[in-house]
């Protein structure tokens, strides 16, 4: 166990199609009740307990983490728990003009941004709430100035939808300043109805880029990286592809995730979690919270991406937008 991602609300103010549809996260969806999600004491408490148990690099997610009041307030704690090397933070932007200068004040190390399409209509199409890249873009930049480099941008590539994107993207985030990973759309959770079809593979991704942007893969950072890397050969940069459909990575994963109501998830596909809420607010000892997480990482057996078939697809899952991505 070495990284691990906390969900810090389940709420969004996109709609993704392939995350979080409007036809079911609509008006009667029921978000989880303030009392249920973990307050910023409690993340800390158990990031500490976490760090004990090896992990070294944290992830901030949602939902979209930034619709939680006063973050950087919680980024400031985290930056005090001894052992993590890494303090990190995936968002969809909406929110960086605002508030990416205190992220940085507080500590946050780095900054993964989604970004599906550069074209407006595209874009809005996807985050199905008509919300505009311009202003994802403007977010982007504020956080370039507020110092945060390389900064990651996320797309999800996605058949017939935003496929004609990933040229136009590939020549936008060029160079040092950005690392532009590709996504395969997965099956994540049970309700973005999700088609072998709708995949378009890393091959592909990388071959449409390369004819018209030549390409050398790179060597992994560490054991366990979920992007593959390549840079460009001009030496305009490093993209990566996360291609967890066609070529899964289930053996190296060394991801815990903690959902926004305090549950632990050992795989992104997993259905149930263990509620360490509970037995936090129920006064258990540092001592007994470590003992429960370590039993449950030693039984874990997940490799849902390696025996994902079409049968599989329909199978109970956590939805992404609570235990993060
Ligand atoms: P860094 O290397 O720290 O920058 O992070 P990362 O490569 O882990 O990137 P990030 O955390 O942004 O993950 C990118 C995306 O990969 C996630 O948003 C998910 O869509 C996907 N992903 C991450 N972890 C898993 C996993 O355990 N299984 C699967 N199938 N996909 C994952
Ligand atoms: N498939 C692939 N990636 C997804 N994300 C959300 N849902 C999916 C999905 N079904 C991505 C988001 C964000 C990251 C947290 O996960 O776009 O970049
Ligand atoms: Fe919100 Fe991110 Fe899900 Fe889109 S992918 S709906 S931005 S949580």
């Amino acid at each position: 166990m070495r990284d691990l991602r906390i969900s810090v609300t389940d709420r969004c103010n996109f709609r993704c199609t392939y995350c979080m549809p409007k036809e079911v996260f609509g008006r009667g969806y029921d978000f989880l009740p303030k009392a249920d999600i973990l307050t910023f004491e409690e993340i800390t408490r158990l990031t500490r307990i976490f760090a004990g148990l090896g992990v070294d690099k944290v992830r901030l997610t949602g939902g979209e983490p930034l619709l939680r009041r006063n973050l950087p307030r919680l980024v400031s704690l985290l930056n005090e728990v001894d052992g993590l090397s890494d303090l990190t933070l995936t968002t969809n932007g909406s929110r960086l003009v605002e508030e990416a200068a205190a992220l940085r004040a507080a500590g946050l190390h780095r900054l993964t941004v989604s970004v599906d399409a550069l074209d407006d209509v595209t874009f809005r199409a996807m985050n199905d709430v008509g919300f505009s890249v311009h202003r994802v873009l403007r977010g982007i930049e504020v956080a370039r100035a507020a110092g945060f480099a390389p900064i990651k941008i996320n797309m999800v590539v996605k058949r017939g939808v935003n496929e004609e994107e990933i040229l136009p993207m590939a020549r936008h985030f060029r160079g040092p300043e950005f690392i532009l990973r590709f996504i395969e759309y997965m099956d994540v959770g049970n309700t973005n109805g999700w088609h072998m079809e709708d995949v378009v593979p890393a091959r592909e991704i990388v071959e449409r880029i390369a004819a018209e942007l030549p390409l050398e893969p790179l060597a992994a950072n560490y054991r366990g990286e979920v992007a593959r890397r390549y840079r460009h050969r001009d030496g305009g940069g490093e993209i990566g592809i996360i291609s967890s459909v066609s070529q899964p990575f289930c053996g190296d994963c060394t991801r815990a995730r903690l959902s926004a109501d305090g549950r632990l998830f050992t795989c992104l596909f997993a259905s149930t979690g263990t509620d360490l809420r509970a037995r936090l607010r129920a006064g258990a000892s540092d001592a007994e919270l470590t003992d429960l997480i370590r039993r449950v990482w030693h039984a874990r057996s997940d490799r849902y991406s390696e025996i994902r078939t079409s049968a599989t697809v329909s199978q109970p899952k956590a939805e992404m937008s609570l235990l993060g991505g």
